[in-house]
């Protein structure tokens, strides 16, 4: 009985529990999708992390014992650096969304926070959750930014605006010198946080990135992140870059800091220019198949600078999604007041010949064939 349990019965029991543990076989771990799943829908990059990410991080697993230490700032040097900024312009957070989540709140304090209608919203949905106010401004027609609107609506009740660019779920990119002249025209009157976690998918990410109004002393914050071109979404790094009173506030509202892991894996793979140019490849080649699978069925997607690709399905996307998930393809579905629209995100190729497949299969089969080609 166990009250008569002796110490020595107690830890030999407990020894017995830990080392059955220890062989337990790893598939009863579940990280990421399931067997035979096929996952399309987080805007996830499964080419990564690099070899030399996954070599940093099992090196540092091993002094998991002790805090992280200057690897933090060993990091930001190197971002830093290759940004034309210093030191004291950069903020670590866990996942950029962390410091997304820390700048609404910051500014939510001081205003309301203006931005467009269908962005990324993970965020948002926190800040509205600790009591800050949201403005919404609707897409143009072509399912565009309105920076000219939003432009408009900026009063002195509005303390920070949020522009996603390229903006997620549409894939669409704004210009990168309307947009710096947009910072420049509302800078004086609102912080401007440009979310950059797809910046190096675009055509021209240099010229796209408004990092240089950073340097400008400009009343903006750029967030990036490693979760995407990098492949790193489970390992939980993003950065902010901003002028330092910007980003010292940021820093003062960031609640979760990056692990050594992440940290060791970031560092080997933000100069790892091997790994970039093949991830890069991949994706495109993965979503010039994905924006084929839509237009052989008549579909005509909006056109993506990103990792994933969002089109108008002509029918409800989330019937669509279920559909498609009693198949083990897994996608996104309805978001906001676009009911039609499906988004997939690029898993690898071999993924995306799956999703082909049965997509054609049930779109053909459930429903009339989308004949009309939607344009944008
Ligand atoms: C536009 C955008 N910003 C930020 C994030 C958050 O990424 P993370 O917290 O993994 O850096 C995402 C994730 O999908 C995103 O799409």
């Amino acid at each position: 009985m166990a009250n008569h349990l002796s110490r020595r019965d107690l830890m030999r029991g407990v020894l017995a529990g830990a080392v059955s543990l220890a062989f337990t076989p790893a598939a009863s771990v579940q990280l990421g999708p399931p067997p035979g799943v096929i996952t399309l829908r987080y805007n996830e990059n499964p080419y990564g992390p690099s070899p030399g990410a996954l070599k940093a991080a099992a090196e540092a697993a091993a002094l998991g014992a002790y805090y992280p230490g200057a690897i933090e700032t060993d990091l930001l040097r190197v971002i830093a650096r290759r940004n034309g900024l210093r030191l004291e312009n950069m903020v670590l957070s866990s996942g950029s969304n962390e410091a997304l989540q820390a700048a609404l709140v910051a500014w939510g304090k001081k205003g309301r926070i203006l931005l467009p209608e269908l962005t990324y919203s993970d965020h948002l949905d926190y800040a509205q959750r600790m009591g800050v106010e949201l403005v919404r401004v609707p897409l143009r027609k072509d399912m565009s930014i309105d920076l000219e609107t939003i432009a408009a609506a900026v009063n002195d009740s509005i303390s920070l605006v949020y522009i996603c660019n390229p903006n997620n779920p549409t894939g669409m990119t704004l210009d990168g010198d309307m947009l710096r002249d947009f910072c420049r025209l509302i800078g004086n009157r609102a912080v401007i946080l440009v979310d950059e976690a797809y910046i190096e998918l675009t055509d021209k990410p240099q010229y796209t990135s408004v990092v240089d109004l950073v340097s400008e002393e400009q009343n903006v914050v750029v967030m990036r992140t490693f979760s995407k071109i990098f492949g790193m979404a489970g390992l939980r790094v993003g950065y902010g870059m901003a002028r330092p009173d910007l980003a010292q506030t940021i820093a003062g509202h960031v609640m979760a800091w990056p692990n050594g892991v992440g940290l060791a894996a970031a560092l080997a793979s933000y100069t790892d220019e091997e790994f970039i140019n093949i991830s890069r490849a991949k994706i495109f080649e993965g979503r010039e198949m994905v924006n084929e699978t839509f237009r052989k069925n008549g579909i005509e997607p909006l056109a993506s600078q990103t990792n994933f690709v969002y089109a108008d399905i002509g029918r409800n996307a989330t019937e669509f999604r279920q559909l498609m998930a009693t198949r083990n393809v897994l996608v996104r579905g309805s978001f906001e007041h676009y009911p039609n629209y499906l988004r997939v995100s690029m898993g690898k190729l071999e993924e995306l010949e799956v999703f082909d497949r049965v997509f054609n299969e049930l779109y053909q089969s459930s429903g009339h064939m989308g004949g009309e080609i939607h344009k944008y």
